[in-house]
């Protein structure tokens, strides 16, 4: 693979390890990391041997303080909209990778950060992580997917509270919201995200893989076409075990 500038991209084994990697600018999402974004993800859907992917931010100060202000909100307008099409891609793809992704939140947690944590399945927070989607007071609305993944996960008058006031939101706030599944000392994020993904890491990857689609497109459907998937997905599955061990 590629070296990446503005990611770092670590496999341990079926883990593979995502690190936002421009701390100096709070890892604030712009062109460059977004097409680095799309190859490590396509690499990922691709590979049989992942089983887990975390996703991290570099530095003391944030996980990602969202789309970066100097390139993206000052691009020409057909040089925006060429962009706003391929950002799509990059969540399009980010929300169709098999393996589960657990996001691990520290400090700021803005805009698009909290848009890619959101495409992820499990999220734990540090206590010192503040989450706000300022993208109305800048005069534009989110293009990653927020306006859709915040009001299904959090439900639509949180989400709307959120975007229309840009009010922020302590780790704490965001766990009763089940913005984030856990809170945890700044500390332990880490490793705690590290047991996690070594307990999902030991399962079985067909069964993980399964239970992921089934949760995730199962939410997409009306119940009685959700629990059909449920059950094609289970019938289809003794077979591929014992393909797969
Ligand atoms: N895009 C580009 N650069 C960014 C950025 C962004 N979204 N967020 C922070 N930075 C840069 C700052 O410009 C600064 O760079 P500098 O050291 O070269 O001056 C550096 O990151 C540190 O940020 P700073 O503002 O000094 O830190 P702070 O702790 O005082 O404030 C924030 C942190 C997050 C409150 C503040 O940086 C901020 O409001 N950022 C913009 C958030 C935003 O609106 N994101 C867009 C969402 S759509």
């Amino acid at each position: 693979m590629a070296e990446f500038e503005t990611i770092i991209y670590e496999k341990q084994g079926g883990a593979v390890y995502i690190t936002l990697n421009r701390p100096k600018a709070l890892n604030a999402y712009n062109v460059r990391m977004r097409d680095e974004l799309y190859e490590a993800l396509g690499a990922i859907k691709d590979d049989p041997e992942i089983r887990v992917v975390v996703l991290k931010g570099a530095g003391e100060k944030a996980f990602c303080a969202g789309a970066d202000l100097t390139e993206f909100l000052t691009a020409p307008a057909p040089v925006f909209a060429r962009e706003a099409r391929f950002a799509r891609d990059v969540w399009g793809l980010f929300l169709s990778i098999e393996q589960p992704v657990i996001a691990a939140l520290h400090g700021y947690v803005l805009g698009s950060g909290i848009e890619m944590a959101l495409c992820g399945d499990i999220r734990l927070a540090s206590d010192d992580a503040r989450f706000g989607m300022p993208e109305t007071g800048l005069g534009i609305i989110p293009a990653a997917g927020g306006s859709q993944t915040l009001p299904r996960t959090i439900g639509a008058a949180a989400a709307l509270d959120m975007l229309l006031t840009g009010r922020w939101l302590t780790a704490n706030e965001a766990l009763k919201l089940k913005l984030v599944n856990r809170v945890v000392a700044r500390a332990d994020l880490i490793p705690e995200v590290e047991r996690l993904a070594r307990k999902i890491e030991s399962m079985n990857p067909m069964v993980i893989r399964y239970v992921k689609q089934a949760v995730r497109r199962g939410l997409d459907l009306p119940l009685a076409e959700g629990l059909a998937l449920e059950s094609r997905l289970a019938k289809s599955l003794s077979p591929a075990i014992r393909k797969n061990g």
